[in-house]
């Protein structure tokens, strides 16, 4: 196995008869395992739409997704399903915590949506805060974080159940300089380590020197693929 995702010939449009809008043309991509790759370009030119449809949250109109060397055509939506909770971890821009949960039953959910017991979630939820600096806000409500800290938990939270590829969108946009290279320092730090594939929508120049690839896209299409250390 080479690669983490395998994209073939991906179409994806919006809306209906006159209404419909195709965003994404023709994507032919391989994304290798244990890299970081950015994925640019204008506001518009379907990142988000690309990387929701690696991670299954939107279903593509035609062509082929291979994660890890699995077609997913191959498997039942149930098996799909398990499959990606084991394998993707999912950054959203806005972190998307749940307000009324402490900060490490936030993290914790995944192992439980994974039939893990509680206690044994909570232990692994208080680790994996410990790595990312924020033992100390456990109980805190996600609202008394401050952005910085609340993506270090969707992090932790995107981390907990050791994903082999980790998707983040715009990790770093909503943060100030310093604290989104603490986060990029962590994340690279975490796919060495571990050998993890990150991919990152990123409007964010001041980050582009953790890539080591950028593809770019425009218009619904991969314009240029760059690979930066070696
Ligand atoms: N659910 C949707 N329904 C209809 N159109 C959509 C939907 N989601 C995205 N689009 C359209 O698809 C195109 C690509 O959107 P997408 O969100 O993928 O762009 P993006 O590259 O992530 O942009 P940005 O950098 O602003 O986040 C846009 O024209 C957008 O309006
Ligand atoms: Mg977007």
């Amino acid at each position: 196995m080479n690669n983490a995702v395998t994209l073939n010939s991906i179409n994806k449009s919006f809306g209906e008869a006159e209404y419909k809008n195709q965003v994404l043309f023709d994507i032919n991509l391989n994304i290798p395992l244990g890299k970081i790759n950015f994925i640019v370009g204008p506001s518009g030119c379907g990142k988000t739409t690309l990387i929701s449809i690696i991670a299954g949250i939107l279903n593509q109109d035609s062509g082929k997704v291979k994660l890890l060397d699995i077609d997913q055509k191959d498997l039942t939506e149930k098996t799909k399903s398990s499959f990606r909770k084991e394998n993707i971890g999912f950054i959203f821009q806005q972190f998307n915590l749940v307000p009324t949960i402490s900060v490490i039953e936030n993290v914790a959910i995944p192992l439980l949506i994974q039939g893990k017991g509680f206690s044994e979630a909570l232990k692994r939820a208080s680790e994996i805060l410990n790595k990312v600096g924020l033992q100390e806000k456990e109980k805190s409500l996600p609202k008394n974080l401050s952005g910085g800290q609340q993506q270090r938990v969707a992090i932790a939270r995107a981390l907990i159940n050791e994903p082999k590829i980790i998707i983040c969108d715009e990790p770093t946009a909503s943060l100030d300089g310093q604290t989104g290279t603490t986060i990029m320092e962590m994340l690279s730090s975490i796919a060495k380590e571990t050998a993890t594939t990150v991919i990152i929508v990123t409007h964010d120049n001041r980050i582009y020197n953790y890539a080591d690839r950028i593809i770019e896209m425009e218009d619904g299409r991969i314009k240029n693929v760059r690979e930066i250390n070696g």
